[in-house]
């Protein structure tokens, strides 16, 4: 059932688990992310981004993402992910996504306020939920989120959940840390849901601890990734003398399969429907 994501994640906000926002590219993704949420009755976010949308096309992905929605009872949002233009924003909400992320971190305060607001009013006035993003991903402590510029971001452009730069950071997928002192202080700032992004590659206990600090909407693209090729290479070695593609490809799935189910139970979110 497609559903806007501010019904999930507010859900989830106040029932102390977070929902997981997994990265959807072609079929074999989104099979994944629908298989691990039917077998563990959980709310998901499927996600995808500019890129993702420039190399499948954006009507064979929403409409991969919309017939995944209407044939399954649990709820689910179709989700712009790092949305850079309000162009792509507009393009997205007309075809029906649920969810937009606009990502104006890369600019200064002020404009990523102006152009965020912008985008907010756009969405508001349909109804679509979205979110924004300030502070660099990454360790350098020095470029994170900011408690006091999170809040004033919050309060002038009515954004519905905030992405603070936390530490995390997208594609290293080991090794990663959570600022967990930073992200009560904006906790503490805000009264809109925190997302994590960067979501691949942080240990469970840390992920559980930002959950309970107010993190209520998970990111997670290259834990799956690397899954995806894992899988792929098994069936070549598994079946060095096929002709059929798919003998690789539903490995693939199931590889990502299991980290989308692992992902659902360390979030909390498993049983939430
Ligand atoms: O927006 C997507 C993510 O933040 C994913 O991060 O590549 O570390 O899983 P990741
Ligand atoms: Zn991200």
């Amino acid at each position: 059932m497609l559903v806007s994501s501010k019904e999930i994640i507010t859900k989830a906000y106040q029932g102390g688990y977070a929902v997981g926002a997994f990265n959807v590219s072609n079929l074999e993704t989104l099979k994944a992310v629908i298989q691990a949420a039917e077998v563990k009755r959980a709310p998901v976010i499927l996600a995808t981004t500019e890129t993702a949308i420039a190399y499948a096309g954006l009507p064979y992905l929403l409409n991969l993402m919309k017939t995944a929605a209407e044939l399954s009872s649990l709820p689910m949002a179709i989700h712009l992910d790092h949305g850079r233009s309000i162009e792509t924003v507009k393009r997205c909400v007309e075809v029906g996504f649920t969810s937009i992320m606009f990502d104006g971190s890369a600019m200064l305060l002020t404009e990523n306020i102006k152009a965020t607001k912008e985008v907010v009013d756009f969405c508001h006035a349909k109804n679509i939920p979205v979110e924004g993003e300030i502070g660099e991903l990454g360790e350098d402590e020095s470029k994170m989120a900011d408690p006091i510029e999170a809040k004033q971001f919050v309060a002038e452009t009515s954004v519905d959940y905030l992405a603070p730069g936390l530490g995390t950071s997208h594609g290293k997928g080991t090794n990663e840390h959570i600022n967990l002192d930073l992200l009560s202080q904006i906790k503490q700032a805000v009264p809109v849901p925190l997302v994590l992004h960067g979501g691949s590659g942080v240990p469970n206990e840390e992920v559980q601890k930002a959950i309970k600090l107010g993190i209520a909407k998970i990111n997670v693209h290259t834990d799956l990734r690397l899954a995806f090729i894992n899988g792929f290479k098994k069936g070549l070695s598994e079946f060095p003398d096929s002709d059929d593609h798919r003998d690789m490809l539903k490995l693939s799935i199931s590889e990502m399969q299991k980290v989308v189910e692992e992902k659902i139970e360390i979030f909390g979110s498993a049983g939430k429907i």
